[in-house]
């Protein structure tokens, strides 16, 4: 197996792990500089804000970023994580962070994703399995990820406690920390990594985007898949995007990876 049985209990019990994987620096490298073009250094916006976070979800069909989406390492991880033979592809966006003037590191705080702990700990697992693919070195100071280790229990109990609402979960949903029930959540903790490994967390635990404070940007390639026959509700707008955008991967996959898709 791609991923040991204490690191899928690792991701269960913390809603994170990191894992080396197959991909070379060449290939690393090569992703990195398709970000360069795709989520460049936004401009100022019209106040004349400088905006120094850039992302696009489900957009981009560059054979660089194609050939990590459609790597087997990524399905084989997910069918562990998922507890499931077969998966599909969920949703894929660029994220990057480009170096902002010195000043105090400050982070968002918030889940994306609301299932059940039912739906955690059913087989296969009805929840997202979410890589951060990271494509550079991500250090203290360079726009680690902030999460809350294991919130994403407690959230589930509570979502599991409250009447009707667990017909419409599991679902992608982006809810501040301001607005989450007073759980006992944890300290937020940086995820620090190197160019080339891969993070799996669930992103139903209290997590956000942090400052770069460093010279060079911070670039992450997300992929998520589900188990095939799970389905998580997504916001319209971007269901709309991800089915557009599978039509437009169909062609892009090699014939023996198009299995991936939802078809
Ligand atoms: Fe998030």
């Amino acid at each position: 197996m791609v991923i040991s049985a204490p690191q899928i209990t690792r991701f269960l019990q913390d809603g994170a792990v990191t894992l080396d994987t197959p991909f070379t620096t060449d290939q690393v490298q090569a992703a990195a500089a398709v970000f360069d073009r795709i989520v460049p250094a936004a401009p100022p916006d019209a106040k004349g804000q400088q905006r120094f976070r850039t992302s696009t979800t489900c957009s981009f069909f560059d054979p660089e970023l194609v050939d990590l989406i459609q790597h087997p390492f990524l399905e084989e991880v997910a069918q562990g994580v998922l507890d499931a033979k077969d998966v599909r592809f969920l949703q894929t966006a660029a994220l990057a962070t480009y170096p902002q003037p010195p000043g105090p590191f400050t982070f968002d705080q918030h889940i994306d994703l609301q299932y059940t702990r039912a739906d955690l700990e059913a087989s296969p697992r009805r929840i997202v399995c979410t890589f951060f693919l990271w494509l550079s070195d991500v250090t203290a100071s360079r726009a680690p990820l902030m999460y809350r280790s294991g919130s994403h229990l407690p959230l589930a109990d509570c979502w599991q406690s409250q009447p009707g609402l667990q017909q419409h979960l599991p679902r992608v949903i982006g809810i501040p920390l301001a607005d989450l029930p007073a759980l006992e959540y944890g300290d937020p903790h940086p995820l620090l990594a190197r160019a080339g490994q891969a993070t799996v967390l669930t992103t139903a635990m209290v997590h956000g985007a942090s400052v770069n404070l460093d010279s060079s940007p911070r670039k992450a390639l997300v992929v998520t898949f589900t188990a095939r026959g799970v389905t998580v509700a997504l916001p319209p707008a971007q269901q709309d995007a991800k089915d557009a955008y599978e039509a437009g991967l169909a062609l892009q996959l090699r014939p023996e990876r198009r299995h991936i898709l939802a078809a």
